[in-house]
């Protein structure tokens, strides 16, 4: 297990935290997505899709359970927050995707527990108020 941690001062900074992490990334890897709500997730796939070069990155998939983004690599955007159990994703289809030919990032991952074989890290990312509003520690573990 690798575990790194980093500070994020604003959302360029959670972007660019992303950006880079995304070199180490190849297809069939999963990133699991932790933290509250408007923490910074979403804005963390936008820096990835930045470095892939993905042209479709829009917003957040709040209205889809996956959004894909088209680029030197496929990136597979997964938010669960809506789902009760991992069955839906399977009867929509959806989770032969995940450890495919692009690469997964997954909000709300906790529904869907079974990824295995797949390089598997885990992002989570915490707001200190204390500091400030936009401060936002950002730990990227690698299993
Ligand atoms: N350090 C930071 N990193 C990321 N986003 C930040 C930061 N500071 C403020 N923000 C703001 O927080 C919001 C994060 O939204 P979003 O990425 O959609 O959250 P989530 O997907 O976790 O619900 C954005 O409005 C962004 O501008
Ligand atoms: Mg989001």
């Amino acid at each position: 297990m690798k575990k790194i941690e980093f500070e994020s001062r604003g959302r360029a900074d959670t972007a660019k935290i992303a950006y880079d992490f995304a070199h180490g990334l190849e297809e069939g890897d999963v990133v699991r997505l932790h933290g509250d709500i408007g923490v910074g997730k979403t804005v963390f796939v936008s820096g990835v899709c930045k470095f892939f070069g993905c042209e479709e990155f829009v917003c957040s998939p709040t209205f889809a359970i996956m959004n894909e983004y088209r680029g030197e690599k496929t990136i597979y955007h997964f938010d669960l927050y809506r789902l009760e159990s991992a069955d839906e994703l399977y009867d929509a289809g959806l989770f032969e995707y995940i450890g495919g030919s692009g690469i997964s990032f997954i909000e709300w991952p906790d529904v869907c527990e079974e990824y295995d074989g797949r390089k598997i890290y885990d992002v989570t990312i915490e707001k200190n108020l204390d500091i400030n509003e936009d401060f936002r520690k950002i730990t990227i573990v690698e299993e």
